[in-house]
């Protein structure tokens, strides 16, 4: 039984104080989107660039008037299909968003996020919270209440129990600020899903980044090194002498046992590989491995999100 003190919660962010949440996706980091001090320690706490924006975090579709404007039908129509869930929309911004929000842009990060605990916290404070995933800048995003305490244990005056979060990997970021919507980062909510609502093909920036992960910017990443190969160049590895102990996070069932290799089998369906990788990356990152090799995930578009954020954690660009 998780038990919860949210109306302490609720305080510390009248006060201007931080407080990590459970969401569907990931914690988040949570502040007083109104209040530029508050907002001012979340950046400091997770030492994330300043010009970096943030989602804000809504108890309802109701609600969006207060932050965005000019608010289309095709955002209303994702809107009302998928929030509460694992989607983020960026709008045009109201008039009186702090730029620390916004990150000085014209536009906004608006979510209604699927999490008991986050929705009744958010329902009490009567307002929204900005929330960036409760991680040093960089690092994997925690999905459970004791990796948020790993990451930022002193920098949060409260961390909300909410077990592990459901979806695992961060919302689907959709652009509808512009004449056409644009996928800006890949989630659990697919390309296929959105334009089933919008009865339309939608673009995607993802799509058009390089797919080379040496190229895309270092993110979600374990501290140790990763690589992401696929299933044959795993086997030629392992028949070198390659240093060891090193583990492989793979699709298939390996049955040879080498010393010092250990194999972490992973689902072999979408949402739930989805569900375990960053907690199984944030348990392999503590065991002092040389190496965590990752097999390359299938190329079907449910694992979009997977593939992304596979390719950032093993980009060694930082
Ligand atoms: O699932 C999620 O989205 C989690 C949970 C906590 O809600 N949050 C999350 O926040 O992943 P964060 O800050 O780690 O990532 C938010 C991303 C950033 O890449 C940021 O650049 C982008 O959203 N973003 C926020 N506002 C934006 C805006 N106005 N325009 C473009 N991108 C924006
Ligand atoms: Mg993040």
């Amino acid at each position: 039984m998780i038990r919860n003190d949210i109306a302490k919660a609720v305080e510390i962010l009248r006060q201007g104080g931080l407080v990590a949440i459970p969401t569907e996706t990931v914690y988040g980091l949570a502040a007083d989107a109104r209040n530029p001090a508050a907002l001012r320690k979340i950046f400091i706490a997770k030492q994330r660039p300043i010009d970096h924006p943030l989602i804000v975090h809504l108890a309802a579709v109701a609600e969006l008037s207060n932050w965005a404007r000019d608010v289309s039908e095709t955002a209303f129509a994702l809107a009302h299909a998928f929030w509460p869930g694992p989607l983020t929309l960026i709008l045009k911004k109201a008039q009186d968003v702090n730029e620390l929000v916004t990150g000085g842009q014209d536009t906004i990060g608006l979510r209604v996020p699927n999490h008991p605990v986050a929705l009744e916290l958010l329902r009490n404070f009567g307002s929204g919270v900005a929330a960036p995933s409760a991680n040093r800048f960089g690092r994997i995003s925690p999905t459970t209440a004791d990796a948020v305490r790993e990451e930022l244990g002193n920098e949060v005056d409260l961390v909300l129990e909410g077990g592990q979060c459901r979806v695992g990997v961060e919302s689907t970021i959709v652009d509808v600020s512009g004449d056409s919507p644009v996928i800006l980062r890949p989630g659990m909510i697919s390309e296929a899903a959105i334009a089933a609502v919008l009865q339309k093909p939608i673009g995607s920036k993802a799509k058009n980044a390089p797919r080379v992960s040496g190229s895309l910017e270092s993110h979600y990443a374990p501290s140790t090194k990763t690589t992401l190969l696929r299933a044959e160049q795993i086997d030629d590895l392992l028949a070198t002498e390659i240093e060891k102990p090193l583990a492989v996070v793979s699709l298939r069932d390996i049955s040879v046992e080498i010393p010092g290799v250990f194999i972490k089998k992973m689902p072999q369906n979408a949402a739930d590989y989805a569900h375990d990788l960053y907690f199984v990356l944030r348990e392999l990152d503590k065991k002092q491995f040389k190496q965590i090799i990752v097999e390359m995930v299938p190329e079907f578009s449910e694992w979009d999100a997977i593939r992304d954020r596979l390719q950032r954690a093993t980009s060694d660009s930082a």
